[in-house]
């Protein structure tokens, strides 16, 4: 066992954990660990933009990026707490353009944006161009430039170390347990304040644009150390991922005018969102495609539908709507307009599919993309425990893994990436301001053992089941059963299915009995931690019995505001059973104290 001390310790290194380090490390000795090189971090995967209303095409407030948003969450979202972020975003942006990020232009060198999901100019409801990009690697170019930051003030990096426990010692956060994947040793880290930003966990799903490494490694700790996870039962399924495989086609390609169409030709969405189209919030668009496939209008009778962007369709629909250029003048595109604005898409699209996007369709299916639930935060990143919202001492959370709550039952595409950089930089302030008003407390007495022993059970266990075949029941069982239409009888079964593969988890045999690089054995303990996920998931989804953004129940079809606009918490016990208490949304008063977001059925 080695053991290291730092002040600030952040756990992940995609664009919450990276901004958090870089605010942190301003004040206070940061550390980051990740388990894997931060530039391949997951956050390198968020294609179409960042939302922020800077107006650089067309008018537009941050008070409509905050309506379209909490009319996005489903009336889930906390309306203050979503205020906050948009208002910030502004701001944010402009600092990650002050720090290099290489942002599209345009041709009067403002940064370029697009329209995207659910981003509505209030008053016409037409879409806006609020999208701030960098072609279709937004994502990407967020994580590279903060990595280079974050180098530059010294942030302290542990890459390839995963993270397998968190320490308390007299109710407050002392460090956390890390596995060398390289040598297979177990370091404790002892700290003063402890960051999660572990990213999401859609791996609990066969179809999913979340790669490998998206296990829930934070959320699960933090559920096996006694912190609730909120709204586990509201996960996003993006409307494009590519067919059978579930790597994302990015809503910028929509942004730029593709189109959705079933077997029978038809642009299916103006039927269920007239006004903005394929432009609806991704519940919305998600649903229509299943919808169309259960009629049977799923290409050639199939799950999937089309998704084109080639210049011919795009520009009939632009002249069929009348879509205009920001100066007025009639909108179209070209191939190379394409190829320049999409160009990883386009790359995708050939290599996966030897498909060239300007020249044919793509083929798409709804895939398991973002968690909005997770664990509870403030706006600040301290974790609350309870529903009396009670804050766990030196343990914070940003990004995917955590829930302030501002995507409450749908987030809108953009979010994510505004979510990481405004609430990673207020929680690495945070964390700063905590680590100069606080000591390191003590260690408790036991640190590394626990994990030690349980690595060592899944060492040496024998008789057991492979982790590929429960992994492959579980994700099979959750596409079928909590997916983008649920019933009770479907969410019952899943839990009790998933109970008894968490059963059978724990006799999981590992053929590979070594130290160094591991990932047998790395890949087992991921899989307890999804199986701990979907659980919870099942189960907060089972109890709400009520449609509501990304959770849509067949045998509870309305949204149910009077029993249900509230927050799920949802706790594992000893036991195996899952907890559930409640506590109510946020809302936002005008200055006459009437409600700010009064809410309405929502139509796209
Ligand atoms: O479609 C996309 O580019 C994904 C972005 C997001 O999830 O916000």
């Amino acid at each position: 066992m080695q053991y290291h001390k730092h002040e600030a310790i952040i756990v992940g290194a995609g664009g919450a954990g990276l901004m958090a380090a870089l605010y942190a490390s301003r004040h206070a000795d940061t550390a980051v660990i990740s388990k894997l090189y931060p530039t391949r971090s997951h956050t390198g995967a968020a294609q179409g933009g960042i939302g922020a209303a800077l107006g650089n095409l067309e008018e537009d407030h941050w008070e409509w990026h905050a309506y379209d948003t909490v009319k996005g969450s489903d009336w889930l979202g906390d309306q203050p707490e979503i205020d906050a972020m948009c208002r910030e975003a502004i701001d944010v942006v402009i600092e990650l353009e002050h720090m290099g990020l290489p942002f599209d232009r345009t041709p009067e060198g403002k940064i370029s944006q697009r329209p995207f999901g659910g981003h509505t100019n209030n008053e016409t409801k037409k879409p806006v161009r609020r999208a701030c990009h960098a072609a279709d690697r937004t994502g990407h170019m967020i994580l590279q430039t903060l990595y280079q930051q974050c180098i530059k003030n010294r942030v302290n990096f542990y890459d390839e170390f995963q993270v397998m426990d968190l320490l308390l010692n007299d109710g407050r956060v002392t460090g956390v347990v890390a596995y060398e994947i390289g040598t297979g040793e177990l370091h404790v880290f002892h700290a003063k304040a402890v960051l999660f930003a572990t990213g999401g966990f859609g791996r609990i799903w066969k179809i999913t644009s979340n790669a490998h490494a998206l296990t829930g490694d934070g959320n699960a700790v933090a559920l096996r150390r006694g912190v609730p996870q909120e709204d586990m039962e509201f996960f996003q399924f993006h409307p494009t991922g590519i067919r059978g495989m579930g790597i994302l086609i990015t809503e910028g390609v929509r942004g730029e005018g593709g189109v959705l169409i079933n077997n029978e030709g038809e642009r299916f969405m103006d039927r269920y969102a007239p006004t903005v189209k394929d432009l609806a919030s991704r519940d919305v668009v998600s649903r229509a495609i299943y919808l169309e496939v259960a009629a049977g209008r799923g290409i050639n009778g199939e799950d999937w539908v089309w998704l084109d962007v080639r210049p011919e369709t795009v520009n009939k629909y632009f002249e069929r709507d009348g879509v205009t250029n920001p100066d007025g003048t009639p909108r179209r595109i070209t191939a190379e307009y394409i190829e320049q604005k999409l160009p990883d898409i386009a790359d995708f699209t050939r290599t996966y599919l030897g498909i060239d996007p300007v020249k044919e369709p793509m083929p798409v299916q709804p895939t398991a993309h973002y968690a909005m639930g997770g664990i509870p935060t403030d706006v600040r990143g301290r974790v609350l425990i309870d529903s009396k919202e009670t804050i766990l001492p030196g343990f914070y959370a940003a990004g995917e893994c955590a829930c302030v709550s501002v995507h409450g039952a749908n987030r809108l595409g953009t979010n994510s990436l505004v979510d990481i950089v405004v609430f990673g930089k207020w929680a690495g302030d945070d964390m700063a301001q905590f680590c100069r008003e606080n000591d390191f407390a003590p260690l408790p007495e036991t640190t590394w053992e626990p994990t030690a022993e349980l690595l060592e059970r899944i060492r040496t266990n024998s008789d057991g089941e492979n982790v590929a075949d429960i992994r492959r029941e579980m994700q099979a069982l959750m596409m079928k059963n909590v997916s983008v239409f649920r019933t009770q009888e479907l969410l019952d079964e899943a839990v009790a299915e998933i109970q008894k593969l968490r059963e059978r988890f724990r006799h999981v045999t590992i053929m590979d009995k070594g130290k160094r690089f591991n990932t047998e054995l790395l890949e087992a303990w991921e899989l307890g931690n999804l199986l701990d996920l979907a659980l919870v998931t099942a189960a907060a989804a089972a109890n709400r019995t009520e449609s509501r953004g990304a959770h849509a129940r067949d045998d509870y079809p309305e949204r149910d505001d009077e029993n249900w606009m509230k927050h799920s918490l949802a706790w594992l016990e000893e036991d195996g059973s899952v907890r559930l208490d409640y506590k109510p949304v946020r809302v936002a008063y005008n200055p006459d104290g009437s409600l700010k977001y009064p809410p309405i059925k929502r139509v796209y």
